[in-house]
């Protein structure tokens, strides 16, 4: 792919070439399908699917990496969190700027007799965690949002929901699709029972990875039974993590690539990726600031924010304005709804849709500045 790639919300991009390696090598020169049998080949892919167990506990101080179970994308994770802890009757606790991967098992869950409540993040002040405290009943099972917006990039105030929902002995799950490498977690620290991870986008793995991390003791139903590796002789499916919520040969090449993502962030440091996509936010934003007709989402801070930009050119449609600066400039971004008609509606643009802008780790400020100058070059006509 050449030009800027700036839909890294969407899914990062350039990979490390320790990613690409590794997937290679396996590829190549490894193979086998782990934990099943006793020889070399599944003895190796065992062991490298554990290491990358390790290694995820270890950015989320995680303190038994067994609880971490393998999926193919965050939307499966969190569907089976949440079609796994709900029932009817029970109270479920979001924000109103969740993605269609919480919002549309939660509406079907709704469907069926769940009661869920959306608290209101405003663009200007965030979501107040006492608002969440205030919306808490009797028969509130579980506390869930995500900790950045693929929309606006608005961080959510983890940390002090996490306190309220321990207080009130309630589970608290976190989305972590677009915060996980690129903002601070620690399920212990923030009270995490449960969490929802992607392996593509700031972990910096493969499309087609993720995983879920459940809080001993929790128990979750899962929705899928089958092959384990695992105490074969019987029919019924093992009742311990990770072997409960995983069945079938896993996406092992993917979860390689996720070890070597995972391990590049560790070695680069989240803070560093965050210092640097802040400075890269600060830039885009004061740059869109400052070109009349543009309008920016989100919050004004870049302290309060991923490096997630949404803006609109008054009066011209997202998706031309999208297509122009790829087929004019090279600056890939991601136009319309952005799978989240919820985020739209709480920030007005539920009808236009918006431009996105989401930068990442391998961008610079060259990068920015000539984005900045194709989108003046845009507005102007
Ligand atoms: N959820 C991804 C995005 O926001 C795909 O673009």
């Amino acid at each position: 792919m050449r030009g800027i790639y700036l839909d890294n919300a969407a899914t990062s991009y350039p990979k490390p070439e320790s990613v690409c390696d590794a997937v290679d090598h396996f590829n190549r020169y490894l193979g086998g399908n782990p934990g099943r049998g006793a020889h070399r080949a599944t003895l190796q892919a065992g062991n490298i699917i554990l290491e990358a167990r390790e290694s995820l506990a270890a950015l989320f101080n995680i303190e038994d990496a067994n609880y971490i179970a393998f999926m193919s994308n965050v939307t499966e994770a969190l569907n089976t969190a949440l079609k796994g802890l709900l029932q009817p009757g029970d109270h479920v606790i979001t924000s109103d700027m969740e993605h269609n991967a919480m919002a549309r098992p939660l509406y079907v869950l709704s469907r069926q007799g769940i009661e869920w409540t959306q608290i209101h993040a405003s663009m200007k002040n965030g979501l107040d965690p006492e608002d969440v405290r205030r919306a808490i009943k009797p028969n509130t099972k579980l506390i869930t949002l995500l900790h950045a917006s693929n929309l606006t990039g608005a961080i959510m105030p983890i940390t002090a929901i996490g306190k309220i929902a321990r207080e009130h002995d309630i589970t608290f799950m976190v989305d972590s699709a677009q915060s996980a490498g690129v903002l601070p977690i620690d399920v212990i620290a923030q009270n995490i029972d449960v969490l929802a991870f992607t392996g593509h986008k700031g972990l910096l793995g493969l499309q087609g990875t993720g995983g879920l991390y459940v809080k001993p003791g929790l128990f979750i139903r899962r929705l899928k039974e089958g092959g384990t590796g695992s105490f074969s002789e019987h029919l019924t499916h093992p009742d311990f993590m990770p072997d409960h919520l995983e069945a079938g040969t896993p996406n092992t090449p993917g979860i390689i690539g996720l070890l070597a993502g995972v391990n590049f962030v560790r070695a680069a440091g989240v803070d560093k990726i965050r210092e640097h996509e802040i400075r890269l936010c600060e830039r885009l934003l004061q740059g869109l600031r400052e070109i009349p007709g543009v309008i920016v989402y989100g919050p004004a801070d870049s302290k309060d924010r991923t490096a997630v930009i949404a803006f609109n050119i008054s009066g011209r449609d997202c998706g031309d304005v999208s297509f122009n600066l790829d087929h004019r400039y090279g600056i890939i971004c991601r136009a319309g709804l952005h799978c989240a008609p919820l985020a739209h509606t709480c920030i007005g643009t539920f009808e236009t849709g918006a431009c996105r802008l989401s930068p990442g780790f391998f961008n610079n400020e060259e990068d920015i500045d000539r984005t900045i100058k194709a989108i003046y070059t845009l507005a102007k006509e």
